[in-house]
């Protein structure tokens, strides 16, 4: 419960700014590289179905560079899991993916797909991944990716950061409230408990000082606010804020 909770720097975004010319750079590989520097415990990358940002490319690179371990986001699919028990990242976290959606929109529905999930995750497992469902903080899901076999969820944070930048402050308490329950009611299954999606500055500190909360996964954030600050400084900021909410 004491232990320091990690940052998993998320640098999908670093490769959104790549791919919008078709360039080399910025090169995801160098700011993986930044965020361990500036503290981060883990870098996370999202290999999407229509290779919008990461490509797979940057996994073959990243997991041949990388001192920190490797957080492979990935949807449920049989291309995904033959990538991912190709290069065995120390860690799968497995999303939702729609291909029209912006960004991972909700959380995994593990209750309704509970079988295949089940079938799907056994060999990430046994290839050595940590195997993490990013979930809704729903006491179903939580119930359904303990059952699947799943060692870690990771509850998705969007609703409250979007309720917080709405100025919906009843609503963003109360979803955090869930947040904080869930969080509980994970841990006490045994599930290691992870969160992540739209934090910010302004969003990290009640989510950070949950003491069930090991990792905070966080991106797009941190490389908007590294324009104006540099990766470093960005990534530097949001530690500390951590430290002080953990202190
Ligand atoms: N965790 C998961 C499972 C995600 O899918 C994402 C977005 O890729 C994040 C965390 C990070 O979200 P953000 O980029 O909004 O910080």
């Amino acid at each position: 419960m004491h232990d320091k909770l990690r940052l998993g720097v998320n640098i999908d975004h670093v490769a959104t700014v790549r791919n919008a010319r078709g360039s080399a750079y910025p090169d995801p590989v160098r700011a993986a590289r930044i965020a361990e520097e500036a503290g981060a415990d883990g870098i996370t990358a999202h290999l999407r179905e229509d290779r919008r940002h990461i490509t797979d490319a940057d996994i073959e690179a990243l997991m041949a560079a990388l001192t920190l371990p490797l957080n492979f986001e990935m949807a449920a699919t049989d291309e995904m899991q033959a990538i991912a028990l190709r290069h065995k990242p120390h860690a799968v976290c497995i999303v939702p993916e729609k291909r029209e959606e912006r960004t991972t929109e909700g959380g995994l529905e593990v209750a309704r797909e509970e079988n295949r999930l089940a079938h799907f995750i056994a060999p990430l497992r046994d290839a050595g991944c940590r195997v993490s469902i990013f979930i809704a903080a729903d006491p179903r899901q939580i119930e359904a990716a303990h059952r699947i076999g799943a060692e870690v969820v990771e509850l998705h944070t969007g609703a409250y950061c979007d309720f917080h930048a709405e100025g919906r402050l009843d609503d963003r308490d109360s979803e955090l409230q869930r947040l904080t329950d869930m969080a509980s009611f994970a841990h006490s299954l045994g599930l290691e408990v992870h969160a992540g999606h739209g934090l910010t500055y302004h969003t990290v500190l009640p989510v950070a000082a949950l003491p069930q909360v090991m990792e905070l996964n966080i991106g797009h954030f941190l490389i908007g606010e590294a324009i104006f600050l540099g990766l470093d400084a960005s990534i530097r900021e949001m530690r500390r804020l951590m430290d002080k909410a953990r202190a």
